[in-house]
């Protein structure tokens, strides 16, 4: 049977084929989101826990809940959104150069989330942070 006699058997069409396996070909989510960061954020990290140790160590960072979460080198805790403003590519944290940086494109932004490099042309979300013990609240 041929790739036509197949797909007719199974009752689809070249064309419909095309369509599911384009479904995914659009720039996506893939990396946690849109653009913008995540609205109604307010989740707890327990810097007592291993998965959360890096936390700990000024210039450290992790991803939670498409947040970027980090420890300056300063030793104060900053959250802005996970992804790029560009086009959606998770951000690192560069606690020596004091900035979140894109290795997508290219773009950076201050720990303040204002953009100084483009082609990200958008500040990135900031969220608050508070300390309590050994929880790590960050909030909308
Ligand atoms: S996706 Fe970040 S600079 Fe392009």
């Amino acid at each position: 049977m041929d790739r036509k006699g197949f797909l007719a058997a199974i009752g689809m069409s070249a064309a419909t084929l095309t369509v599911i396996s384009c479904a995914g070909c659009a720039k996506s989510s893939s990396s946690g989101g849109a653009t913008t960061g995540p609205t109604g954020v307010d989740f707890t990290l327990d810097l007592s826990l291993a998965g959360n140790a890096t936390l700990l160590n000024n210039g450290g960072y992790l991803a939670s809940n498409n947040v970027l979460v980090a420890r300056t080198t300063a030793g104060t805790y900053i959250a802005v959104q996970q992804s790029c403003t560009h086009e959606n590519y998770p951000l690192v944290y560069q606690g020596n150069s004091r900035h979140f940086y894109c290795n997508n494109h290219g773009s950076a932004f201050t720990e303040a989330g204002a953009v100084i490099n483009s082609p990200a042309n958008r500040n990135l979300t900031v969220y608050n942070t508070s300390i309590s013990g050994s929880a790590l609240r960050i909030y909308s």
